[in-house]
C-alpha cells in the first residue's frame, strides 16, 4: 500500500502546475472530435455523463488486455496485478475524498446504489416506526425513493425541507424540522437540476448537535470541486464514477469507521465473508464486508483513472473555469427574450436549466441537436423539482472541464434558433 500511497500523491501535487489549457484538454477526449449533423459536437451534458479521456480509455483496454484476472483470490500474477490495480483505485477515491482510511471507501455501482445500501443497512437498522428521515425538495429521484421504501418497511415518516424561488435549500426551515425522531438527512451536495450549491458543511454540523445523521449525494459535486469529508463533516457521501470522467457502472460510497462499525450486512455472497458453514457465517473486514461478489474491476481502475485526470488539472482549477463558463451562459441565456432560467442560487456549479417561452424543452432540444448541441431536456430525475417551480421539464446545459467560452456561444446561438423556428 504505501507504494501505491507514494503513486497517488505524485499525481496530487502534479496540480496546479500548468496554467488550464482547454485546448489540450480538450485533445484528450476522442468522442468530442465528431461531428452531429453536420455541426462539431458541442457536449453541454456532462450533469447525465461526462466524456472519458484517453486516460481512462486506455486503463481499461490495459485491464483487460494484460492483467484480466479476479482479485483477492489467486496467487497467481495475473490476479496479484488486477488487485494491485483496483486497490490503487480505491487508495485514488481516498484521496479524491479526503478520507482517513482506505477502509472507508466502498465500491459500489454508482451513487444510486450507494444511497440504497445505506438506506437497508443503516436504514434498517436504527430506522423505526414514527422515526423520521428529512430530505430536500430539490432532490433526484434517487435520493427520494430509497427513503420511500424505507418508510414503507419501517413505518417511518419523510419529511421534506423547502427551497426557495431561486432553487436555494431555506435553511432554518430544514433546521425547525430536525425533532428529535429526525434519524438522518440526505440531501444533494449539488443538485443536478438546479445547479444550487448546498451548505452542506453547516447543515452537518446542525444535525451532529442533535445526534443526526447526514448522507450526502455528491454525484453532482465531486466533478466540479474539491472534496474534503472530513471537512463537510457529514457521516455518509456518495459518488459516481460516470459522472467524474470515468467508466459507467462504477461509484462509491464512504462512510465514517464509526458508523461503518455498527452497519450490517447488506448483500451476501463471495468477498464478503471470513468463513462461512451451514450454521454461522463471519464477516470479512471493511471494506470488502460490503462488496459481495466479483466486484466491476475494470470500473473501479477506469474511476481511479479517472481521478489521476482531474488530479492532473486540479479541481480548483476545474472549478474556476466551469464558474466562468456557467457566469457568461448565464449572462448569455439571460439576456434573451422568453428565456427563463430555472435555478438563480447565489451559489451554484455546472448546471443551466431553463426553458423557453412557448416551446416545450424537448422541441428547444431537438433544435439544439440539430445543431450539434448536446443538451439533456425533460424532468432530469427530479420531478418535485419541476412541480415546484411549475414547469413540466427543462432544458439542461452542464458544463465539464473541457468546455469552452464557443461552445457556450454555440449553444446561445442554437437556442436564438429554437426562439426563431418556433416564433
Ligand atoms: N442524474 C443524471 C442527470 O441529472 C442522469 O442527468
Amino acid at each position: 500500500m504505501n507504494h501505491m500511497t507514494a503513486q497517488v500523491e505524485e499525481a496530487i501535487h502534479a496540480e496546479g502546475e500548468e496554467p488550464l489549457d482547454v485546448e489540450r484538454i480538450r485533445s484528450a477526449f476522442p468522442c468530442l472530435h465528431q461531428r452531429v449533423n453536420g455541426k462539431p459536437l458541442v457536449y453541454l451534458d456532462n450533469a447525465a455523463t461526462t466524456q472519458k479521456p484517453r486516460s481512462v480509455l486506455d486503463a481499461i483496454t490495459h485491464y483487460y488486455e494484460r492483467d484480466n484476472a479476479n482479485i483477492h483470490r489467486g496467487v497467481h500474477q495475473l490476479s496479484i496485478r488486477a488487485t494491485q490495480a483496483h486497490e490503487l483505485a480505491r487508495l485514488r477515491v481516498q484521496k479524491l475524498l479526503g478520507a482517513e482510511s482506505y477502509e472507508q471507501i466502498i465500491f459500489v455501482r454508482g451513487a444510486t446504489e450507494g444511497i440504497n445500501l445505506v438506506a437497508q443497512t443503516f436504514g434498517r437498522s436504527n430506522v423505526r416506526e414514527d422515526d423520521e428521515i428529512l430530505i430536500t425538495q430539490m432532490e433526484h429521484h434517487s435520493n427520494i425513493v430509497p427513503w420511500q421504501m424505507l418508510c414503507q418497511q419501517t413505518g417511518a415518516r419523510l419529511r421534506v425541507a423547502p427551497i426557495n424561488d431561486r432553487g436555494e435549500l431555506i435553511v432554518e426551515e430544514l433546521e425547525k424540522l430536525m425533532r428529535p425522531r429526525t434519524r438522518l438527512i440526505a440531501l444533494a451536495h449539488v443538485s443536478n437540476a438546479l445547479g444550487t450549491v448546498n451548505p452542506v458543511r453547516e447543515i452537518a454540523e446542525l444535525a451532529r448537535e442533535r445526534g443526526i445523521r447526514v448522507l450526502v449525494d455528491g454525484a453532482q459535486a465531486a466533478p466540479h470541486q474539491p472534496i474534503d469529508v472530513k471537512k463537510l463533516g457529514c457521516d455518509f457521501y456518495v459518488l459516481s464514477g460516470h459522472k467524474i470522467y470515468g467508466p459507467t457502472g462504477i461509484g462509491v460510497l464512504w462512510a465514517t469507521t464509526e458508523v461503518l462499525a455498527d452497519l450490517p450486512p447488506y448483500q451476501g455472497g463471495g468477498e464478503m465473508i471470513k468463513s462461512v458453514t451451514f450454521e454461522k457465517t463471519t464477516y470479512n473486514d471493511l471494506p470488502f464486508r460490503y462488496e459481495a461478489g466479483t466486484p466491476n474491476i475494470a470500473g473501479a481502475i477506469g474511476l481511479g483513472a479517472a481521478i489521476e485526470y482531474v488530479h492532473s488539472i486540479g479541481l480548483d482549477r476545474i472549478a474556476e473555469h466551469e464558474a466562468r463558463l456557467l457566469d457568461y451562459a448565464t449572462q448569455r441565456l439571460s439576456a434573451m427574450p422568453k428565456v427563463r432560467i430555472i435555478g438563480t442560487a447565489a451559489k451554484k456549479a455546472a448546471v443551466l436549466s431553463f426553458v423557453v417561452e412557448g416551446i416545450h424543452p424537448h422541441d428547444v432540444g431537438t433544435v439544439l441537436d440539430e445543431e450539434g448541441v448536446a443538451v439533456r431536456t425533460g424532468h432530469h430525475c427530479a420531478q418535485p423539482v419541476m412541480e415546484r417551480f411549475g414547469v413540466p421539464a427543462t432544458a439542461r446545459a452542464s458544463f465539464a472541464c473541457h468546455n469552452t467560452m464557443q461552445d457556450v456561444d454555440a449553444l446561445a446561438d442554437a437556442v436564438k434558433k429554437a426562439i426563431e423556428v418556433f416564433a
